[in-house]
């Protein structure tokens, strides 16, 4: 696996690649999910591309940028061990050199929920990804659910810029009893991890009620909201439209459920998806059979 921390070298590198290039971008700190997404790009490309890099533009103030966990040496073993070919890993100032003022806005999409409640955030994800897009040049981008707003930020921006890069949405992982896994797991106590798991029941219950036919909002919320278990706490808790995330008025599926329950300093982001009346569920990409592949820039 080839090493290199500045775009220039990123993209030398990354057009000598063999196309079609899957692309998993991460922050680091790699667990089962990044390794799904990186196993996911290997089926569907000839080449795989990994990032690693902590946004500071993603950070507000006052969040986790300085404590957020760092393990390169063993990030890179398992990206190592997965059949990376190319691991991208830049230095903050590389990224954003001194002068830097760009910023990507994806608008609405970008205030409501996470947005709301993290001002800038999803600028700085779309401004970084725009960057990362712009030097690997990959096929495909490869996003875990779980970040389900941040999916649905990253598709506008592919598609409002013309981008020539399909985004593809593989299904959150979880542990054994529903916690969807995260780096930010890792700052639970012991009191809130036993708990965290509640988050995906109450939201899998509300999703069940949706399934059965309930289309007014808040019976259909009342079906999961009290199975929360304390310590956590609610942030937010609505259906949405999974394109738009507007709140629904009548919830008919395909619906998305999102969440975010507060565990002390850190939130815990979670959802679930209620499939339409045709089963296609309204996020996530199916996996694809390898000879419908599209290749979307340069040769095979
Ligand atoms: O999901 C993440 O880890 C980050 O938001 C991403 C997409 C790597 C951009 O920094």
């Amino acid at each position: 696996m080839q090493t290199v921390r500045t775009p220039g070298s990123a993209r030398a590198i990354a057009r000598t690649l063999k196309r079609p290039v899957g692309l998993v971008p991460t922050m680091g700190a790699l667990h089962e999910g990044h390794l799904a997404l990186v196993r996911r790009a290997r089926a569907e490309n000839a080449s795989v591309i990994a990032s690693i890099f902590v946004n500071p533009l993603q950070f507000g103030p006052g969040e986790d940028y300085e404590r957020y966990p760092r393990a390169f040496a063993r990030d890179f073993e398992l990206l190592e061990a997965e059949g990376v070919d190319l691991l991208y890993a830049p230095a903050a100032e590389r990224m954003y050199r001194p002068g830097f003022s760009t910023s990507i806005d994806v608008g609405k999409l970008g205030t409501v929920f996470e947005g709301a409640r993290r001002p800038g955030h999803f600028t700085g994800v779309a401004t970084v990804v725009a960057k990362l897009l712009d030097a690997l040049e990959p096929t495909s981008l490869y996003l875990g659910q779980k970040d389900v707003q941040q999916t649905a930020v990253l598709r506008q921006l592919v598609s409002d810029l013309d981008l020539p890069t399909n985004v593809v949405v593989a299904p959150t992982v979880r542990e054994p009893d529903g916690l969807a896994l995260s780096s930010r797991n890792a700052y639970l106590s012991q009191a809130q991890r036993h708990a965290a798991p509640s988050l995906h029941r109450a939201l899998a219950a509300i999703a069940a009620a949706i399934a059965s036919g309930v289309t007014e909002p808040a019976v259909a919320l009342a079906a999961g909201a009290p199975l929360l278990e304390a310590p956590l706490e609610w942030d937010y808790l609505a259906i949405v439209d999974p394109q738009s995330f507007a709140p629904c008025e009548r919830c008919e599926p395909p619906a998305l459920v999102v969440a975010v329950a507060r565990a002390g300093a850190t939130r815990l982001l979670d959802n679930v998806t209620v499939p339409g009346a045709d089963g296609v569920d309204p996020i996530l990409t199916p996996e694809r059979p390898l000879r419908t592949r599209v290749e979307l820039r340069g040769p095979a």
